[in-house]
């Protein structure tokens, strides 16, 4: 069998050990002509429902329902935050629910197998197909990681740590609530709490179960529920596998998935100049990077004023996104940045173990990224059934 994994961790660290970081600044170094990105394409999905439970299948994907007349609306998004059913940001799911869906289809993201001699056991065995030595990717983590890595370069109010741990010549990424990040969240005032409901609130307004059915917006709003694209794509040299939440798809599309989903989204309307620039400078960026790694190519966003009401509707196209943003940033130097942060990664995490896990962080403003050796296990984050699902 393969020896990954088998590797004693380092003792006598004392559990933190300094690595060369990576510099970020000046972002002119990423200023290079757009690197080579495969065509994202779904290699399958789940849907988490009330409970967190994950079912492999697409149960929860809402379709797009459009208002008679999208220029003239009158959404509520106060209505219903008193029954609002908030998923509990305390609870850390990491990694899990990718991984149960990698457990449950093995067969279409393994490797082929390396050892002949175990090979000939499995064949016709029906239970070995659910074990394998290797997943064929060499990064694993959660789109939104990702978008994090592309925004970097022109991002510099919010910081983000990233855990990573390599496990059979697979990276897993995880994301760790930074210090700053928690005292934010727990510092939202009532109205920022209530504000952070409308996105959602939207969604309702503009989605139903299926073609049939129309938005029912009495229903409480839970954000436990999600429907979960599951994509692979190549970066250069990277082959990448990553989950993003998908808020609904095209009605009544003969495309394929993900070329069918849409993304849906609210922004304060422009009242000055500087709100639309800032649009474009900032929220334009994030939207762009978090559809892009989908192959997501249309986003509807809800224009709303201060009492929540949102008024029109406006569509952006995805691919006319980084010529919209008129020089504030590059898509290439996104993508640059991110190409070149998953090399440095490769190149400095080496212990191939479960239980050892490489932080990386990005403190806000900071001219590097800096990564330390946690080797205790102590910040572990993949699961032992997810770690038993190989041989
Ligand atoms: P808006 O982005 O329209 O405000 P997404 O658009 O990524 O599907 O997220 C849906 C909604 O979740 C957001 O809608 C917002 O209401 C909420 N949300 C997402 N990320 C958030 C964050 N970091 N902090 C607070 N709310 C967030
Ligand atoms: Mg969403
Ligand atoms: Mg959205």
């Amino acid at each position: 069998a393969a020896n990954f994994g088998k590797e004693e961790a380092p003792r006598n660290q004392g559990g933190l050990q300094m690595i060369r970081p990576f510099p970020i600044k000046p972002i002119s170094r990423f200023n290079q002509k757009f690197p080579f990105f495969r065509q994202p394409t779904e290699v399958g999905h789940f849907s988490l429902d009330s409970k967190r439970g994950v079912h492999c299948d697409a149960r929860l994907l809402k379709v797009y329902c459009p208002p008679a007349d999208p220029r003239r609306t009158d959404f509520d998004l106060r209505k219903g935050y008193r029954d609002y059913i908030k998923r509990d940001d305390d609870v850390k799911e990491r990694l899990n629910n990718i991984t149960k869906w990698m457990q449950e289809n093995k067969r279409l993201i393994a490797a082929p197998p390396t050892s002949t001699s175990e090979r000939s056991e499995d064949q016709g065995n029906e239970s070995t197909s659910r074990h394998c030595e290797r997943i064929n990717a060499d990064f694993v983590m959660w789109r939104g990681h990702m978008t994090k890595f592309l925004c970097t370069p022109y991002e510099d109010r919010e910081g983000w740590a990233m855990a990573v741990t390599l496990y059979r010549g697979t990276y897993y990424i995880s994301e760790v609530e930074t210090e700053e990040n928690r005292a934010r969240r727990k510092g939202m005032s009532d109205r920022e709490q209530e504000m952070s409901y409308w996105g959602y609130k939207f969604e309702q307004y503009v989605t139903s179960d299926d073609e049939r059915s129309q938005p029912d917006t009495t229903k409480p709003v839970d954000t436990h529920e999600a429907f979960c694209s599951v994509i692979r794509t190549r970066l250069d040299s990277h082959s990448l596998l990553y989950s993003g939440e998908v808020d609904c798809r095209i009605p009544n599309s003969k495309k394929k998935p993900p070329e069918n989903y849409m993304e849906l989204k609210t922004t304060r309307i422009w009242y000055k100049h500087n709100n639309e620039r800032n649009f474009y400078r900032f929220k334009l960026l994030k939207v762009w990077a978090q559809s892009f790694l989908v192959g997501i190519p249309e986003v509807i966003v809800g224009f709303r004023d201060d009492e929540g009401i949102v008024s029109y509707l406006r569509s952006f196209q995805t691919m006319q996104m980084a010529s919209s943003s008129q020089g504030m940033w590059d898509a290439a130097v996104c993508f640059n940045f991110a190409n070149q942060l998953l090399t440095y990664i490769k190149e400095i995490v080496t212990i191939d173990n479960p239980k050892v896990v490489y932080m990386l962080k990005r403190a806000p403003g900071s001219s590097e990224v800096t990564c330390t050796l946690h080797a205790e296990g102590d910040e572990q984050f993949l699961s032992q059934e997810y770690i038993a699902s190989f041989r």
